[in-house]
C-alpha cells in the first residue's frame, strides 16, 4: 500500500528525494500496485518531441487495481455511494464485489458488441453509477473512453465524437439536473446525423423520457446486458497504452483530446489522492465534480477506487431543492472529505446562512477546492461556516493535462495560506519563467508557470495531432511543460496561481478558448466579427464579455443579443453563453490586424481610464466608441 506522508518534515524529505532520485522514488510507489508484468524502465523522456514513457514494458490493467485487488479484504465495503438528484430518492450503494460484477458484465457486453482494445467509446451520460461502471468497463477491455460532459450541445458532442473517431456512444434517455430534465438521447440523435462512424448506441433508462430508437443502431442498456457473464478477465495493457481521451479548450482552434495512458496515470492518481486528502481507511469521500471533467475522472472514479475508498457520486446540483443540498447530503452520508469548486462555494455563500445552519457538518475533516483561483472571502467562508475552523482546506492546482493534483497543501500537514495552492506534491518540479524564457529563480517572483521534469500522469499527446501537443505545451519554453497559467512564488516559497496568461477563460471552473466562443458567435447570421474576453464575475469567477460587430447596428439589440446567446448555446452549450454582449462598429486592431485584447479586457473590467498605450492601433478612435458603449 502507498505510504502517506505524515508530517511537514517528512514532506520536505520526501520531496527532496523525489527530485534527487525521481526514478527510485516513483518505482517504490509503483511497486505497491498489481502488475501483470513488471516494467523494464521507470522513465524515458524528452520534452522536445515530446516523448514520455513511464514504466515502459510494464503490463497491467487499471481496473484490476481499482477492483480485483480489493476484493479479498474489502469486497463488502461500499465502493460507490450514489445520491440521486431528487431528495428523498433512494441512495444506491455498490460494494466492491458488486461494482466488480457490474463492470465485468458491461465489459462482456461491450466485447460482444465488437468493441476491441484501442477503440474509442464516447460516454454522454448523467451522473449515475452506470457512468462510472462504463468508464471502468472500457478500461477493463482496453477501449479508450471519451467522456463528454452531458451539458455540451449536440454540435459540441458531434465534434468530439468525430475527432476521436468513436464507434460507439453510451447514453441515457434523459438526465435530471435539479428541477429540469434534459433529453440526452435526442441530443445524441441530433449529433449522430453528423457522425457516420458511430455504429452502436446504448441507452440507459433513467428519466423515462420518450425516445426514438433507431433500428440496427440503438439498444437499451438493460437489453444489452441480458444474460451476460459476471466475470471478465481484464485485458492486458502496456503501461503506455492509452487509457482515455478527454477534450479540453485551449487558446486556439477547436477543443483538443488530451491523451492519458495507463500505468503512470494510475500511480499518480492514487498517490495524489491519498496524500492530498490524507485519506484514512473508512473515510467517506465526496467530490462534487461531474465525471465529464478531469476532476471527476481522477478524483471520483480512479483515485478513490485505487485507494479502496468509498466515493460518493451525486447526480444533482448544489441548489436543488435549495441551497442546503450539499450540506444535507454531507450530513446524511456522514461525509469526511469534501471536494468542490470555488464557483459553488461562492454561489452558496451568497444564500442565507440558514441553509448551512440547518445541517450537522461535524463529520467533515478535510475540505478541498479545485478548478479556479479561490478568492479570500470564499476561502474564509468555507473555512468558518463549513469547516467550523477545524478542517484544513486543500486548494488544489492542476489541469486536464496534468492528470492529477500538482500544487496543493497536504491536508493537516502543510500550513495554509488563503489564496495559495502552497507547495508542489513530491515529484512535481515547478519553475517560473519570464517572457524571454529565462527561469526566475528564488522567492518573491512572478511569471509563467512551467514544469521542468516529467511526472507519471502527464499528458502524452493530443488525439490525432501530436504536433499540436508539442506546439501547445512544449514549444513556448525550451525543455519545459508550459501550463498556460501565471503564478507567483512568495517570500516563503508558496505558490499562488494568478490565472491564465493565454486566451483561455475560466467560467465557473470550466475552460473555454475565447476563439472557440467567437467562432460560435460568428455563426449568427447577423454577426460579422466578434471578440470575447473574460471579466471578473462575483459567482462564476470570470464572466464572458462579447464585443460584436453586426451587419449594421441591430434595430432590436435585445433580440439579436438573445439570438447570439442561443447560437452559442447550440454550438457549445449553455455554460458558454456570453453574460454581456456589446454591439460595436469596430474592434481595436493593430496595423498587423491583431485585436488588442488587453484594451477590451480593461473596458470589460470597468477600468477604461487606464488603457495604456494605444498608439499602435490602426484606428484609436474605435476605443473611445467602445468605452462609451460599455455594458
Ligand atoms: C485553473 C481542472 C487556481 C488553472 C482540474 C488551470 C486553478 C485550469 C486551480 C485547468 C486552483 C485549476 N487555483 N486556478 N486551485 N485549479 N485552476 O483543465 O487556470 O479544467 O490551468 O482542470 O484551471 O482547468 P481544467
Amino acid at each position: 500500500m502507498i505510504q502517506k506522508i505524515n508530517t511537514l518534515e517528512e514532506y520536505h524529505e520526501v520531496y527532496r528525494k523525489s527530485v534527487e532520485q525521481p526514478e527510485n522514488f516513483w518505482a517504490e510507489i509503483a511497486a505497491t500496485f498489481k502488475w501483470q508484468k513488471k516494467w523494464d524502465r521507470v522513465l524515458e523522456w524528452n520534452f522536445r518531441d515530446p516523448d514520455i514513457k513511464w514504466f515502459a514494458g510494464g503490463r497491467l490493467n487499471i481496473t484490476e487495481n481499482c477492483l480485483d485487488r480489493h476484493l479479498e479484504t474489502k469486497g463488502d465495503q461500499v465502493a460507490i455511494l450514489w445520491e440521486p438528484n431528487h431528495p428523498g430518492g433512494e441512495a444506491i450503494q455498490l460494494t466492491y464485489n458488486q461494482l466488480h460484477t457490474e463492470v465485468c458484465r458491461l465489459s462482456n457486453a461491450l466485447k460482444s458488441q465488437g468493441i476491441a482494445k484501442g477503440d474509442r467509446v464516447c460516454l454522454y451520460m448523467p451522473m449515475v453509477p452506470e457512468l462510472a461502471i462504463a468508464v471502468l468497463a472500457c478500461a477493463r477491455i482496453g477501449a479508450i473512453h471519451s467522456v463528454v460532459f452531458a451539458g455540451f450541445s449536440s454540435r459540441a458532442l458531434a465534434d468530439r465524437i468525430n475527432d476521436a473517431d468513436a464507434s460507439m456512444v453510451l447514453t441515457a434517455d434523459g438526465a435530471y439536473r435539479g428541477p429540469k430534465t434534459i433529453d440526452l438521447k435526442s441530443i445524441v440523435d441530433e449529433a449522430l446525423t453528423d457522425c457516420p462512424g458511430v455504429l452502436n448506441v446504448w441507452v440507459l433508462k433513467r428519466t423515462g423520457s420518450a425516445v426514438d430508437m433507431v433500428a440496427g443502431r440503438d439498444t437499451w442498456w438493460h437489453d444489452a446486458l441480458e444474460g451476460v457473464p459476471a466475470i471478465y478477465a481484464a485485458e492486458t495493457m502496456d503501461a503506455e497504452d492509452n487509457l482515455f481521451v478527454l477534450y479540453t479548450s485551449g487558446s486556439t482552434g477547436k477543443p483538443k483530446g488530451v491523451m492519458h495512458t495507463t500505468g503512470g496515470y494510475m500511480v499518480y492518481a492514487e498517490y495524489s489522492f491519498r496524500n492530498v486528502f490524507q485519506y484514512n481507511e473508512g473515510d467517506i469521500y465526496w467530490c462534487t465534480a461531474d465525471i465529464g471533467w478531469i476532476t471527476g475522472h481522477t478524483y471520483i472514479v480512479y483515485g478513490p477506487l485505487l485507494a479502496g475508498a468509498t466515493t460518493l457520486m451525486f447526480e444533482g446540483i448544489p441548489t436543488y431543492p435549495d441551497a442546503g443540498r450539499f450540506w444535507e447530503v454531507t450530513d446524511k452520508h456522514q461525509v469526511n472529505l469534501f471536494y468542490t469548486a470555488p464557483t459553488a462555494i461562492r454561489a452558496l455563500q451568497a444564500k442565507s446562512p440558514d441553509f448551512v445552519a440547518r445541517h450537522n457538518l461535524s463529520s467533515l475533516k478535510v475540505l478541498g477546492s479545485v478548478g479556479e483561483p479561490i478568492n479570500e472571502e470564499a476561502w474564509e467562508w468555507y473555512h468558518e461556516q463549513i469547516g467550523k475552523k477545524k478542517c484544513p482546506i486543500v486548494d488544489t492546482w492542476w489541469q486536464t493535462e496534468t492528470g492529477g493534483i500538482m500544487i496543493s497543501p497536504l491536508a493537516g500537514i502543510t500550513p495554509l495560506k488563503p489564496g495559495f495552492a502552497t507547495l508542489p506534491l513530491p515529484g512535481i518540479q515547478p519553475m517560473l519563467v519570464d517572457h524571454d524564457g529565462n527561469e526566475m529563480k528564488g522567492n518573491g517572483v512572478e511569471g509563467n508557470l512551467c514544469i521542468r521534469f516529467p511526472w507519471p500522469s502527464m499528458i502524452r499527446s493530443t488525439w490525432g495531432d501530436h504536433e499540436r501537443c508539442r506546439k501547445t505545451y512544449f514549444e513556448t519554453f525550451d525543455n519545459a511543460y508550459f501550463t498556460g497559467d501565471g503564478c507567483r512564488r512568495d517570500a516563503e516559497g508558496y505558490y499562488r496561481i494568478t490565472g491564465r496568461v493565454d486566451d483561455v477563460i475560466n467560467v465557473s471552473g470550466h475552460r473555454f478558448g475565447t476563439a472557440e466562443i467567437e467562432n460560435a458567435i460568428n455563426e449568427h447570421p447577423q454577426v460579422v466579427e466578434s471578440a470575447v474576453v473574460g471579466y471578473p464575475h462575483e459567482i462564476k469567477g470570470q464572466g464572458i464579455y462579447a464585443y460584436v460587430i453586426c451587419t449594421g447596428l441591430p434595430a432590436d439589440q435585445q433580440e439579436v443579443r438573445a439570438g447570439i446567446r442561443a447560437t452559442v448555446n447550440a454550438f457549445i452549450g449553455p455554460i458558454a453563453k456570453p453574460d454581456k454582449v456589446q454591439f460595436v462598429k469596430g474592434l481595436p486592431k493593430t496595423r498587423s490586424g491583431k485585436i488588442m485584447r488587453r484594451v477590451l479586457r480593461k473596458i470589460a473590467e470597468g477600468g477604461s481610464s487606464e488603457l495604456g498605450d494605444v498608439s499602435t492601433l490602426l484606428d484609436p478612435e474605435v476605443v473611445e466608441e467602445i468605452k462609451e458603449g460599455a455594458v
